[in-house]
């Protein structure tokens, strides 16, 4: 087995420019009625150079774009002060809005009985049409709530609830009293959410009493019952209600619904500053620790509407399907922020791919007659081999484009998505972005008006971006036909910020690396004709189903089991998931134990501790792992055994010990 980044480019490099599909019509398209802003652009008259313009003249088009696509309380007077070798960002300075008035009142004043959102619920034919006056009573009434219960403008609000319409008003409310919020997966264990709640130093926490998720209740309340037991700072948790089923409530905890009855359907926003943070979101970096990465009003929202309307090709009254939980960025930018801030139908999708049968998704396109559906690799992948029949049953006849997002798209899952799910008709797009970019970065479209689409190539920067590939000596690539370290050499408006309490960890990971540029964590490959293909990360940081996770988390929990000595963890090439979770621990002298027993106890301690999707699909118990003499573990070493690739091992003459990778080849060809 190749590794991922190995794989997409041996696989590209048998697919490379088979002329594919032309997705849309060759004609030069009106470029104002593309995009009204570029009507004031020199030079520009096709897509291809608003790209190069979006690029050049960077201020020119951001500052176009920030007036046409928000309402502003006062106009900024800066477009950007940035020096990126510093890790200063700053855009639209001097600017004040509301991101809450931008994504509600300002329909409502247009289109009151429009719906904004969907709740397509986990019980199949159940949902529910929120419009946007109903959106902005719920905010509004939880706003004053909040302010009434002391929440303040700077404060930091921990939400931790599955995609539902309350969660979207939660998030909206604090954008509206100025407070920043903190969504947490609620697949994410009580450990995993009180460290993140203790970071974040919310005093106050939303959830529900409890989830429902593929016919099966999640106690979303017990588990911050758990959590706040180790976070002195929580004072208060809103408890929405979700199920009939009563839950303990304590003398913190407020009745969300009940309370929210008695607010005023009026909340005056505050009037934020462009700079001012819009929300903390907690990611995956490759040291244990998670990395809080702050994204503030203007910028975030701007980049977020943008993105959502011309990568998908979003039209006025298209129904916007964005499967991903609210609690990843995708879930921020493409179910609630983008299209709430055009004015667009959302659908906030609470169940799973396969229920009640793989016929999930399609029954819930026809039955809801979505426009744009955008989904992770990882899913189409497992419907796939479901069959074809669950596709075909159902009417897909409103879909126009459809995404993919959150981790390379292989040959195989792209076709199906391309010829099955699209019936051949709907262009699909690889997205590649990540928390950190706030929005999408790289996508087939829209900055190219003959839009050939490659299978499972990203392909062309998005407006105002600009990628460039490093070599090993941290030189710019000049030429194309070739890979390296992904950084983007100009700031954009949708970018992170900093890393919350941490500043100085946001300059070493993404600003010192390449000074002057932001480094991606990614490789990638750049063709003859100027296409990107993510190759895969180049940290300790693995893709799990489309879930970031750092191997050095996984590591650490693994390491707290009182049995085990040290650990190892790495990921491997998975068909379903992208990555899977390999383990090696060595355990301590003198234990007495079955491995068996033990395998599964760690197992069910990553699960606990973080969360079930980052827990070892194998554990391999060895006496040494493979180190060099100065103590440092090779992972390259285990990957390579574990992809059965002995040949590629390397020079294994800086290992202290040899012996231990003969041990560990043995050992692995036994378990697998
Ligand atoms: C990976 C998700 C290949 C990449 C939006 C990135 C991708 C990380 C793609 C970010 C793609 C995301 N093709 N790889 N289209 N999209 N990735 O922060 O490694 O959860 O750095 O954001 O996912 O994951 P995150």
């Amino acid at each position: 087995m190749l590794p991922c980044a190995e794989r997409v480019v041996a696989s590209i490099s048998r697919r490379l420019f088979r002329s594919y599909l032309s997705v849309s019509s060759r004609r030069r398209c009106n470029i104002t009625a593309f995009m009204p802003e570029a009507a004031g652009f020199d030079g520009v008259s096709d897509r291809s150079t608003l790209q190069d313009f979006s690029v050049s003249n960077s201020e020119k088009f951001w500052a176009a774009a920030a007036r046409h696509r928000l309402s502003w309380i006062r106009t900024f007077d800066a477009v950007r002060d940035c020096d990126l070798s510093r890790g200063k960002i700053k855009w639209f300075e001097g600017g004040k809005l509301n991101v809450s008035v931008n994504c509600l009142d300002r329909h409502v004043h247009t289109c009151p009985d429009k719906v904004a959102l969907i709740w397509e619920r986990d019980e199949p034919g159940s949902e529910v049409k929120v419009t946007y006056r109903e959106l902005l009573d719920m905010t509004c009434r939880l706003g004053n709530l909040l302010r009434r219960r002391g929440v303040k403008r700077g404060d930091c609000v921990t939400i931790y609830m599955p995609p539902c319409p309350m969660a979207v008003a939660s998030m909206l409310a604090c954008a509206r009293i100025g407070a920043a919020h903190n969504v947490v997966f609620a697949g994410f264990s009580a450990e995993a959410l009180s460290e993140r709640i203790r970071d974040a130093q919310s005093s106050t926490v939303i959830t529900v009493n409890q989830g429902v998720r593929g016919g099966k209740l999640v106690e979303l309340k017990k588990t911050v019952d758990e959590a706040v037991q180790s976070c002195p700072t929580v004072q208060q948790v809103f408890v929405a209600t979700r199920t009939e089923n009563p839950v303990l409530m304590a003398a913190r905890d407020v009745a969300l619904d009940e309370e929210m009855l008695k607010e005023d359907v009026v909340c005056e926003p505050e009037a934020m500053d462009s700079e001012d943070v819009l929300f903390l979101l907690y990611t995956s970096g490759s040291t244990g620790k998670p990395k809080g990465l702050v994204h503030t009003q203007a910028g975030y929202l701007l980049y977020a509407a943008l993105t959502h309307r011309y990568v998908f090709s979003y039209q006025d009254g298209d129904v916007f399907g964005c499967v991903a939980d609210i609690g990843w960025i995708t879930g921020h930018s493409y179910t609630v922020y983008g299209p709430l801030a055009n004015g667009g139908t959302t659908v906030l999708f609470e169940s799973t791919p396969i229920y009640p049968d793989p016929g999930r998704y399609w029954e819930m396109v026809q039955r809801l007659k979505i426009n744009q559906f955008y989904g992770a690799p990882t899913a189409i992948r497992l419907l796939l081999k479901y069959g074809d029949q669950w596709v075909r049953k159902y009417d897909r006849s409103t879909l126009k484009t459809l995404g993919s997002v959150g981790e390379p798209i292989n040959t195989e899952a792209w076709e199906w998505y391309h010829t099955v799910v699209g019936d051949g008709r709907c262009p699909v797009v690889d997205t590649w972005w990540q928390t950190e970019t706030g929005g999408i970065c790289i996508s087939p479209k829209p900055s190219d008006p003959d839009a050939e689409i490659i299978p499972g190539m990203a392909m062309r920067p998005f407006f105002g971006i600009k990628p460039v590939l490093m070599d090993t000596e941290g030189n710019v690539q000049s030429s194309s036909d070739t890979s390296g370290a992904l950084c983007i050499a100009q700031p954009w408006p949708g970018m992170a910020r900093t890393i919350h309490n941490n500043h100085q960890r946001f300059i070493e990971t993404y600003c010192q690396p390449h000074p002057g540029y932001f480094f991606t964590g990614d490789g990638a490959y750049c063709s003859k004709e100027g296409y990107y293909q993510i190759t895969g990360r180049l940290d300790d940081v693995i893709n799990v189903s489309g879930h970031r996770i750092g191997t050095a988390e996984i590591e650490d929990v693994v390491n707290q089991c009182p049995v085990v000595a040290e650990s190892a963890v790495i990921g491997y090439a998975h068909d379903i998931k992208g990555e899977g979770v390999f383990a090696f621990a060595v355990l301590k002298q003198g234990v007495d134990t079955q491995y068996g027993d033990v395998s599964q106890q760690l197992k069910d301690t990553v699960s606990k501790k973080i969360a079930k999707y980052a827990s070892p699909d194998h554990i391999q118990f060895v006496k040494r792992l493979p180190k060099t003499r100065s103590g440092k573990i090779m992972r390259r070493v285990l990957r390579k055994i574990v992809e059965g690739d002995l040949e590629g091992l390397g020079d294994l003459s800086t290992l202290d010990d040899p012996t231990a990778v003969q041990e560990i080849i043995q050992g692995n060809s036994e378990l697998c």
